[in-house]
């Protein structure tokens, strides 16, 4: 089966991507990833904090003595000592670049629009086929308006966009008053990709310890749901290709992604469960799926089930709602 599609302007051999995570963290990592067969490889992000903090470690180095050194770094995570630093991620990066034959995509995660350029810039020298931007930013802080949390957006990509020539593609958060808004600000601002959704971390709190539980949990199928609905409104709205990310445990979730119009579909958690094989075993799903069901190849599938272009968006939402809520008071409902 011909699985072959593109990204970004980048050929791939199939549409499935694994996204940013530990898996990625060494060139061993990349490289059984792609010879389990993915199109693509995200590497884990390099964080703004590890860049901040390496350029003050050299600011200290060139002004040594300044009393607010130990002050500001006290504001970093501790876990910012267990991550490499800038040098080695791009290291990383440029090593993992040669040992495999797929492409592999460079991820900044950060918040403020200083800092990710020269980065990015760094990223793109090393040979990084595209960068993803990792957007992560809850505003905490209540008194942020919507409007700066979006600008914040379309900020970091702006000035990244001015700075590489290789395609950008940034991942962002669902929670905005207007999700479809914020996708088409980043579409006009030159985004080459849209990778929906990233997970907030939501932390636990343990009742017995009196502690709050902070961890990054894996995801459940379910979860898809959410990223689904908004890549199958978005399909055809944006320039911009789309990205599925979350919930990704078997072939047919990778087939619903498809046929729900994303481009390509990416998958972290299922592989931290299962092992980098189980790429493998989600593209012979998806190959077995598409002959069985008489597609010849990815486009074939790609929209299938989006919501057609000629639709009042927000009628549909709206009469879909009704229509499962009519459904479940007669006691039609699912378990997910
Ligand atoms: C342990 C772990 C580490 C992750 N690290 C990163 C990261 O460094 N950068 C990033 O953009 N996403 C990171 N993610 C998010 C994943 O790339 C992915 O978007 C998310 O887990 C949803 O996809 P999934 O359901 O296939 O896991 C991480 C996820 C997990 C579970």
């Amino acid at each position: 089966m011909d699985l072959s599609t593109g990204y970004m302007g980048l050929a791939l051999r199939n549409p499935l991507v694994a996204s940013a995570s530990p898996l990625s963290r060494t060139v061993d990592g990349v490289r059984e990833l792609a010879e389990a067969g993915v199109g693509a490889v995200v590497l884990y992000s390099l964080f703004e904090e590890q860049v901040r903090r390496e350029a003050e470690l050299n600011a200290r180095l060139a002004d040594a003595g300044t009393e607010s050194f130990a002050e500001s770094l006290s504001y970093f995570p501790d876990t910012a000592d267990e991550d490499p630093g800038p040098r080695r991620y791009l290291s990383l990066l440029e090593r993992a670049v040669a040992a495999v034959d797929i492409p592999v995509i460079a991820s900044l995660n950060g918040v403020t629009p200083d800092g990710w350029v020269s980065y990015a810039t760094a990223m793109q020298d090393a040979g990084a086929a595209a960068i993803e931007l990792n957007v992560y930013y809850v505003p905490g802080d209540a008194r942020i308006s919507g409007r700066d949390v979006e600008q914040r957006h379309v900020d970091v990509l702006t000035r990244v966009k001015d700075a590489v020539t290789v395609p950008v593609a940034v991942k962002l958060g669902p929670h905005f008053s207007s999700t479809g808004e914020m996708a088409l600000r980043l579409d006009a601002a030159g985004a080459d990709a849209l990778v929906l959704f990233n997970r907030f971390v939501q932390p636990d709190i343990d009742p017995e310890a009196l502690a709050v539980v902070r961890s990054v949990g894996l995801s459940a199928p379910g979860e898809a749901r959410l990223p689904r609905t908004w890549i199958a409104l978005l399909h055809g709205r944006v320039r911009a290709a789309l990205a599925a990310t979350t919930g990704v445990e078997t072939a047919a979730d990778v087939a619903k992604y498809l046929l729900a119009g994303a481009d390509v579909v990416m998958t972290a958690s299922a592989l931290l469960r299962h092992g980098p094989g189980h790429a493998a075993v989600l593209l012979d799903g998806m190959s077995d799926w598409m002959a069985r069901k008489g597609f010849a190849d990815v486009d074939a599938v790609r929209g299938l089930l989006a919501v057609p272009q000629d639709t009042d968006e927000a009628a549909h939402e709206r009469a879909e709602y009704v229509s499962a809520m009519r459904a479940a008071n007669r006691g039609v409902y699912e378990t997910w």
